[in-house]
């Protein structure tokens, strides 16, 4: 982990509010499911924000992030050979050694960005993917080229299926599922892995401040206690998270 000013390539809209900047980022190890924390020098009086690495060569850091509030309204803005601050790779990332059998990757929305980056390291093993989107897709190519399928569903029903992409899951079908989405959306993952006792791993995108285990910001609840998102995580594995009981 090092912090470092490093050099904007490009940051171009893609779509509605998603963006993805390419940042210099020479000859450094990263695990998919690993993060950065990502601070512009503009607006400096705001915290760090924690963003997934989405592709990574050895030279270029590839970031997808979605348009929320103030820090990534900043983000969108900034121009070709500006710098940002980054600190990082942060977290575990995920086990790949782990991941065994047919792999099911679910993403949601923005949740997709480090299931891309992890679709293209797991290549030795039978993957399917599908991604849900509300209206708009974006972002296919690494799912379309190691995937053996891909499935799309929108909620709207603009493109692919119609309905939430956990509808179109044959989950019996899988050894492992990893996942990374809204909250919801992951929850319910995490529910369906232990009541059918398949192996599931969820990428949590907790609120934080530091990123590097200092201020408890990011406290998750486990069968081992409480675990902070940024260090012991943010991938856990869906046997050791407690999850309130849902209203679906
Ligand atoms: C490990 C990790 C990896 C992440 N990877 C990505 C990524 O690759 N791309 C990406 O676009 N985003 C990612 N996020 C979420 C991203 O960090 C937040 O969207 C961002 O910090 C919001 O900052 P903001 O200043 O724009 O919004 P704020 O002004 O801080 O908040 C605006 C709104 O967004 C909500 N919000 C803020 N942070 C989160 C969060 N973590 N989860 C859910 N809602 C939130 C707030 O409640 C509020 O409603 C990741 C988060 C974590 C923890
Ligand atoms: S964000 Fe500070 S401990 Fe995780």
């Amino acid at each position: 982990m090092e912090l470092t000013y490093s050099s904007i390539i490009q940051n171009k809209h893609i779509v509605e509010d998603i963006y993805e900047m390419h940042l210099e980022f020479e000859n450094k190890e990263i695990n998919p499911g690993q993060f950065f924390m990502v601070k512009s020098l503009e607006g400096s009086y705001l915290l760090p924000r924690p963003i997934s690495v989405y592709d990574y060569d050895g030279k270029i850091l590839k970031l997808l992030y979605k348009v929320v509030g103030k820090g990534t309204k900043i983000f969108s803005k900034l121009k070709t050979e500006e710098k940002v601050q980054i600190l990082g790779p942060l977290g575990n990332g995920f086990p790949l050694q782990d991941i065994k059998g047919k792999v099911a990757l679910i993403g949601g929305g923005i949740g997709i960005a480090p299931l891309n980056y992890l679709v293209k390291n797991l290549k030795a093993f039978e993957i399917d993917s599908y991604l849900g989107f509300r209206d708009k897709i974006y972002s296919l190519d690494k799912f379309e080229e190691f995937s053996q399928k891909l499935v799309i569903a929108t909620e709207t029903g603009n493109y692919g299926k119609k309905g939430f992409v956990t509808d179109f899951v044959n989950w019996e079908d899988y050894d492992t599922l990893i996942t990374c989405g809204p909250e919801v959306m992951m929850n319910k993952i995490i529910k369906i892995g232990k009541d059918k006792s398949i192996k599931t791993y969820a990428s949590l995108e907790k609120r934080m401040a530091c990123g590097i285990g200092a201020c408890l910001g990011c406290s998750v609840k486990t069968t081992s206690g409480i675990k902070r998102a940024c260090k012991e995580g943010p991938v856990f594995s869906g046997e050791e998270l407690v999850v309130e009981e849902q209203p679906w």
